[in-house]
């Protein structure tokens, strides 16, 4: 295995503890920033879910047992609850793919977008990169044309600004992006507390992590790696590594990522030129056949090629860890049943109050 581990340390990080005796302090300034609109949004649901299997955008599945709920109304309530607190809303930018982007957009559009204001909802499409077979070949999604995928999450930012939204950032004076996955339907959106730690930290970015479970949990670890902030994906660190003890018997790298991050504007300006390594994900690529006909793999076929924004945070001047309870904050549907599913999640909901 190539390694792409060397030279990591444990990242230091803001722990749950420390934030509960400065919440009020952080949450002041979270608030400050929010009321003068300096805080926005942005959705990243560009992906595919293939592991979910199921057709449509992912943020259109219902999630509820005895009434509809969709991921979307899930994360928008989120959204609410802090803005209805605060008494100003944020500017929410929503990134689908070309494989998406109708059925996202109609999805808000028939629900009214869940009660948030219609100006305050941006969409922009995020860019397509063709899948090869194990073998490298182009696989084709129809005669002549090879099968797309979205790019991967890191590109967001850059696509924002194709689509002209920067000028929109710059008119509503938006000074810091939280980024956060369509996935996670405990996802706290523009948190105050998160938001004003920091900015009272003096970060250029800031990112919520849990602290692991088991050594083996398939999370991105934040780590230092040459005495800068930096994360390394759970297949790329060795097992015993990974299972390493500090003297208080903690895992010592315990910080695993839950995609949502503070990105400071105007970093992210400065870096947006910079290049991300492109990632190659094994994934199930439908694709036609000798004979014309579309087969939908049941297990990966071949290769797509990603840009993640967990490579964004190396190019980063400075990046907070910010603990938070995984119970309260971190149930990600990847899948139908078992580990990080639909079932997980919705017990989850349920022992945060919410009525499925
Ligand atoms: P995942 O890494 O879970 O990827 O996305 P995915 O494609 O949605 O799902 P699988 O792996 O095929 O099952 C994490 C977050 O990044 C977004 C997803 O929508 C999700 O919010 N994402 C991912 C994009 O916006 N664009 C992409 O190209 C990939």
């Amino acid at each position: 295995m190539a390694d792409n581990y060397s030279g990591i340390e444990p990242s230091p990080a803001l722990e749950i503890d420390e934030i509960e005796k400065r919440r009020d302090e952080f949450r002041s300034i979270g608030v400050d920033a929010i009321e003068h609109g300096r805080v926005g949004a942005v959705l990243l649901a560009g992906g595919m879910g293939t592991r979910l299997g199921f057709e449509a955008p992912k943020g259109t599945y219902d999630i509820g047992l005895n009434r509809h709920l969709s991921i979307f109304e899930c994360l928008m309530n989120n959204l609410k609850k802090v803005t209805d607190e605060v008494g100003r809303t944020v500017p929410l930018y929503i990134m689908t793919s070309d494989k998406n982007d109708e059925a996202t957009r109609a999805f808000f559009a028939e629900h009214s977008y869940f009660g948030y204001p219609e100006s305050d909802i941006r969409f922009f499409l995020q860019d397509m990169a063709e899948a090869v077979d194990f073998d490298g070949n182009v696989l084709y999604e129809a005669p002549g044309k090879p099968a797309t995928s979205p790019n991967g999450n890191g590109g967001w930012y850059h696509s924002m600004k194709s689509a002209g939204l920067d000028s929109d950032l710059k008119i509503r004076g938006v000074q810091w992006l939280n980024v956060f996955a369509v996935d996670n339907v405990l996802q706290q959106i523009a948190d105050p507390v998160f938001v004003g730690a920091t900015i009272a930290t003096g970060s250029a970015c800031g990112s919520k992590v849990v602290a692991k479970t088991s050594p083996g949990e398939r999370v991105g670890l934040l780590c230092m790696r040459d005495g800068h902030p930096d994360i390394v994906e759970y297949y790329e660190i060795d097992e015993k590594t990974a299972a390493e003890r500090d003297e208080s018997g903690k895992l010592k790298y315990r910080y695993g990522v839950i995609l949502n991050y503070l990105f400071n504007v105007d970093m992210l300006e400065d870096i947006v030129s910079e290049k991300l390594p492109v990632h190659k994900v094994e994934k199930k690529i439908p694709y036609i056949n000798e004979k014309g006909e579309l087969i939908k793999p049941t297990e990966p076929n071949g290769y797509k090629f990603e840009l993640l924004i967990l490579d964004m945070i190396k190019l980063m001047d400075s990046t907070l860890a910010f603990e938070v309870v995984r119970e309260k904050e971190f149930a990600p549907v990847k899948n139908l049943h078992g580990v990080d599913s639909v079932d997980s999640a919705r017990e989850l909901l349920i022992k945060n109050g919410v009525e499925l």
